[in-house]
């Protein structure tokens, strides 16, 4: 099972990538989190992503087409995988759609989470992530369950994203209005878009993509 998770920032893409990687055995492929390895490793990439992700712009197409192109080949996404945070404009919903014919693979579900703008800028400014393992927390929303230790590893440590300010936010919503929201008629038209309400509880949300994805 091949997905796509589409939404703005702070919809919930990668809360819910997780769950379902989980769940279903699947591989959670998100072109944030890639880049954001790819700055902290110092890397020819990451060198000409930091800038532009700091300011809440996109990536240009060829690099996250290029990056994405190669992360499919790896053996582990035969099993499936789910994209969070591509495509993200015309031209890499395109790119995809050739990747996969090339490559003989199939996508089963485009799931939308539909979100109030309002509540975006409080989901983002309050994330945080554990440091060890990167599972995602929030100062209201999801809290650790014993405050300052990780669920799931027992880090103690927790770092907040450079871009997570409230100026970089709106520049990344009007981004996604601009560059990503037209791609949804795209997949309308190809009948595998389906939404979700991504304002319930993520517990509420997880369940409604689990209705969806039985009914695909
Ligand atoms: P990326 O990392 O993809 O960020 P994003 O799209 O802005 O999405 P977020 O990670 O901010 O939000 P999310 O929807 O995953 O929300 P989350 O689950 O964390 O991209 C970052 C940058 O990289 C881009 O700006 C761009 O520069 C570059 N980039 C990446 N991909 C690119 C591409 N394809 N092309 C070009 N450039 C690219 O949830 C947010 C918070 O809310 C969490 O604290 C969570 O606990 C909480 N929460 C989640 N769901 C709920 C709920 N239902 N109720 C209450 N709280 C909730």
């Amino acid at each position: 099972m091949n997905l796509i998770l589409l939404g703005p920032p702070g919809a919930g893409k990668g809360t819910q990538a997780k769950r379902l990687e989980q769940r279903h055995n699947l591989i959670q492929l998100s072109t944030g989190d890639m880049l954001r390895a790819a700055v902290a490793s110092g890397s020819e990439i990451g060198r000409k992503a930091k800038e532009v992700m700091d300011a809440g712009h996109l990536v240009p197409d060829e690099l996250i087409i290029a990056m994405i192109s190669d992360r499919i080949e790896q053996d582990d996404c035969a099993k499936g995988f789910i994209l969070d945070g591509f495509p993200r404009t015309t031209r890499q919903a395109e790119a995809l759609d050739a990747m996969l014919a090339e490559k003989g693979m199939k996508l089963h579900s485009v799931i939308e989470m539909k979100v109030n703008e309002d509540i975006l800028v409080d989901r983002i400014i309050g994330r945080y992530i554990c440091a060890t393992c990167g599972a995602g927390y929030h100062d209201r929303y999801l809290r650790p369950k014993v405050a300052g230790v990780c669920d799931n590893c027992g880090g103690t440590e927790f770092r907040r994203r450079a871009d997570d300010t409230e100026d970089t936010v709106r520049t990344r919503l009007a981004a996604y209005h601009t560059q990503t929201a037209p791609i949804l008629p795209y997949y309308q038209g190809k009948g595998v878009l389906q939404a979700v309400d991504g304002m319930a509880g993520i517990d509420e949300v997880t369940d409604q993509i689990e209705q969806v994805l039985g009914a695909a």
